[in-house]
C-alpha cells in the first residue's frame, strides 16, 4: 500500500520556457547527440523501421552491426518483401524474439504487395503495419515524415516525469496518453524527429534510471525533479502486486453422462456463474477422491492466482445450488473462461 501522500505539483512551461527547451535540447543534440548512428544517415522509413524494431528489446551498442548487415543484405523495403524467410531469421539470429523479424517481413510485404510500395506517412496510417504499435509509429512518422508527434516510450516517461514532475503511474497503461497530451505541445514543430532522438539520447546519457548525471546534463535548467532534490522518485511506478496464490479443488460429479454444477453466490468473485463445485483447500494433502490432473488449472483474477485441481468424486449430495448438465445444456449456459478452462482439462486429462 502506498501510504505516501504526494505533495509535488506538475511543472508547468510557458510558450516561452518550451521554445528555450527546444533550443537548448537540439543544439546539445547537433553537437552531441548520436547523430552518427547508422539509421540516423538519412531518413528512410525502410531503415527507420529496421532499426526501431531491432532496438525494441536490444541495446543499441548490440543491434549496430546487425543493422549494418541487414542493410548490406537487404537494402531496400522490396528486398525484404521478396527474401526467403530463413535469410531473414539467419540475419536477425542473436537479436532474439524472432516474431519482430516476421512481423517486420510482413509489413515489408505490405508495403510493397498493398500500398504499391508507397509507405503509409501518418503515425495512424504506419499503425496499420504488422508488428508496428504507437511508439515506433511515432517514430517513423516524426522520423521519416516530418509529422509532430511525441515518440512516447520509457526515454519519454523517465525524461518528462523528471523535468516536469508528472505523477502519473507508468505501470498503468491509461499514463500514456496522459504523457502524450504533455508532451505533444513541446515537441519541436521544424525538427520533430531529431526533437525525439534527442529525448532517447539523453534518456541515455544524462538522463539514465540508475545513474543520471543531472548536473551536467544540458537541460539542467528545465529539470524540476532534479531542482528539488527528488530525481530519484521519478518516473513514479508503482510495483505490480504479485496475486496471491489459492488452492482450489473443483468437484467433477458425473451421472449418467451429466455433470454436476454449482451457481456460485450472487457476490464475490464469478458471482451468479455455473461453474464445477469448488472447494478452496490449505494444501495438497486436503484433496479427498481421485485427483484427475496432473498440472493445475491456473486462473489469475487481479490479486489471486487460482491453482485448481479437478478430483472425481462419487455420489453428491445435491443442494439448492447444484444442478446436473449433459453436455447439450452446459454448453448453452454462458460459462465462465476458468469453467472453460477446467472442463478442457477435463476432457484432456493427460496434462
Ligand atoms: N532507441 C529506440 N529508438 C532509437 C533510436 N532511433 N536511436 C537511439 N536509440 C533508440
Amino acid at each position: 500500500m502506498n501510504t505516501s501522500v504526494t505533495i509535488d505539483i506538475m511543472e508547468t512551461w510557458n510558450e516561452q520556457t518550451i521554445k528555450e527547451f527546444r533550443k537548448t535540447l537540439l543544439n546539445w543534440y547537433d553537437k552531441e547527440g548520436r547523430v552518427h548512428l547508422p539509421w540516423r544517415v538519412n531518413h528512410d522509413p525502410y531503415r527507420v523501421l529496421v532499426s526501431e524494431i531491432m532496438l525494441q528489446q536490444t541495446r543499441v551498442d548490440t543491434v549496430i552491426p546487425y543493422f549494418d548487415r541487414f542493410m548490406t543484405s537487404l537494402p531496400t523495403v522490396g528486398d525484404l518483401a521478396i527474401a526467403p524467410e530463413d535469410v531473414v531469421l539467419k540475419l536477425w539470429e542473436g537479436l532474439g524474439y524472432y516474431s519482430r523479424a516476421r512481423n517486420l517481413q510482413k509489413a515489408a510485404q505490405f508495403v510493397v504487395n498493398e500500398l504499391h510500395g508507397q509507405w503509409p506517412e501518418s503515425s495512424d496510417d504506419l499503425q496499420s503495419l504488422p508488428g508496428v504499435g504507437p511508439y515506433t509509429a511515432a517514430a517513423i512518422a516524426s522520423i521519416s515524415f516530418n509529422e509532430v508527434v511525441p515518440a512516447v516510450d520509457g526515454n519519454q516517461y523517465r525524461v518528462f516525469s523528471r523535468l516536469l514532475k508528472i505523477d502519473a503511474d507508468i505501470a498503468d497503461a491509461k499514463s500514456r496518453k496522459i504523457f502524450y497530451d504533455i508532451i505533444a505541445p513541446i515537441v519541436d514543430p521544424e525538427r520533430p524527429g531529431d526533437f525525439n532522438q534527442a529525448i532517447m539520447d539523453l534518456g541515455s546519457s544524462y538522463m539514465t534510471t540508475k545513474n543520471p548525471d543531472s548536473l551536467y546534463s544540458p537541460v539542467r535548467e528545465f529539470n524540476a525533479a532534479f531542482r528539488d532534490g527528488v530525481e530519484d522518485q521519478y518516473p513514479v511506478k508503482t510495483k505490480k502486486q504479485r496475486p496471491v496464490k489459492q488452492l482450489f479443488m473443483a468437484s467433477v460429479f458425473e451421472k449418467d453422462g451429466k455433470l454436476l454444477f454449482e451457481k456460485r453466490p450472487d457476490n464475490g468473485l464469478l458471482a451468479g456463474f455455473w461453474t464445477f463445485p469448488l472447494t478452496q483447500i490449505e494444501s495438497m494433502e486436503s484433496i479427498t477422491g481421485q485427483q484427475l490432473n496432473i498440472k493445475p488449472v491456473t486462473h489469475i483474477f487481479t490479486h489471486r492466482r487460482w491453482e485448481i485441481w479437478l478430483v472425481k468424486q462419487e455420489t453428491a449430495m445435491l443442494n439448492d445450488n447444484q444442478q446436473y448438465f449433459s453436455s447439450d445444456e452446459w454448453s448453452a449456459l454462458s460459462l465462465p473462461k476458468v469453467q472453460h478452462k477446467l472442463l478442457e482439462k477435463l476432457y484432456d486429462t493427460e496434462s
